[in-house]
C-alpha cells in the first residue's frame, strides 16, 4: 500500500519524505488556498521533496480547458499526475492526457460507476472520497470495496487511491479491502504509531532501566 500526504505543507511533507514512508502527495484547490502559497511554487518544491507522484488539480470545466492547464501543470516536473474532476469532461480530459503518457488522477470519485469510467478513460489513479460519503450518512469504506472488486473482476490497472481520509480507521479498513493508495493529512498518518499500550510498555520500561543505574551511551 502506498502513502500519499493531502497536504501542500511543505514542512510537514519533508519531515513525512526522511522517514521513507512517504510515496507522494496530493494537493487539490482548497489545499493550495489554505497553504497561502502560489501554487506554481509550492507545487515544484513538493515535486523536489517526493521522488513520487504529486498531484496538482485542474480548475476548468470544461474539457480543452482542463487539457490545456493539464499540460501546463505537468512541466513542472516529471512526477506530476494531473487531477481532472470526475465529470464528463473530466473523462474526456482523462482520455486525452493519459494518450499523452501523463499520469491522470480523476477525482471526487463518489459512485462504483464513476469509478468504472475513470478506468475506462484510462486514469493512473482514482479518489473515491470516503469521509465526505460518511459526512452525508453513506458508507465510504463500501465504495472502496465496490471500486475493487469491480476492477478485480475486470483486470483494470487504474489505482484505487482512496481518498478524504479522516481517521486512522479509514486507512486500516481501506488496506484490508485492498485500496492501492491512501491519501490523508499528515496528522493522521503519523497517528498510525500511536498506541497506549506502547506508551505504557516504555514507560515501564524506562522506570525498571532507571533502577539499573546503567547507560547505554
Ligand atoms: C484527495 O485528493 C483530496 O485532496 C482530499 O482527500 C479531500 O479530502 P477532504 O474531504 O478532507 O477535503
Amino acid at each position: 500500500m502506498k502513502f500519499f500526504a493531502d497536504t501542500a505543507d511543505i514542512d510537514a511533507i519533508r519531515e513525512l519524505a526522511a522517514t521513507g514512508l512517504l510515496d507522494g502527495v496530493t494537493t487539490n484547490p482548497s489545499i493550495i488556498m489554505k497553504s497561502g502559497r502560489d501554487i506554481w511554487e509550492v507545487t515544484k518544491e513538493i515535486c523536489e521533496a517526493v521522488d513520487g507522484p504529486v498531484s496538482a488539480e485542474t480548475v476548468a470545466l470544461d474539457a480543452e480547458g482542463m487539457i490545456a492547464e493539464g499540460r501546463k501543470l505537468a512541466q513542472i516536473a516529471d512526477n506530476i499526475a494531473i487531477k481532472v474532476p470526475l465529470t464528463w469532461d473530466g473523462l474526456k480530459a482523462c482520455k486525452v492526457l493519459s494518450g499523452e503518457g501523463r499520469m491522470v488522477n480523476v477525482t471526487l470519485c463518489f459512485s462504483a460507476n464513476q469509478a468504472i469510467l475513470a478506468a475506462k478513460a484510462g486514469a493512473t489513479f482514482v479518489s473515491p472520497f470516503i469521509g465526505r460519503l460518511d459526512d452525508i450518512n453513506l458508507d465510504g469504506m463500501e465504495l472502496i470495496s465496490d471500486i475493487r472488486t469491480i476492477y478485480d473482476n475486470y483486470g483494470f490497472g487504474t489505482q484505487i487511491l482512496a481518498a478524504s481520509i479522516r481517521t486512522v480507521n479509514h486507512i486500516a479498513e481501506s488496506a484490508r479491502i485492498g485500496a492501492d493508495v491512501i491519501t490523508a493529512p499528515p496528522e493522521v498518518i503519523k497517528k498510525m504509531a500511536a498506541h497506549p499500550l506502547t506508551d505504557k510498555g516504555l514507560e515501564g520500561f524506562l522506570a525498571d532501566w532507571a533502577k539499573t543505574g546503567q547507560t547505554i551511551l
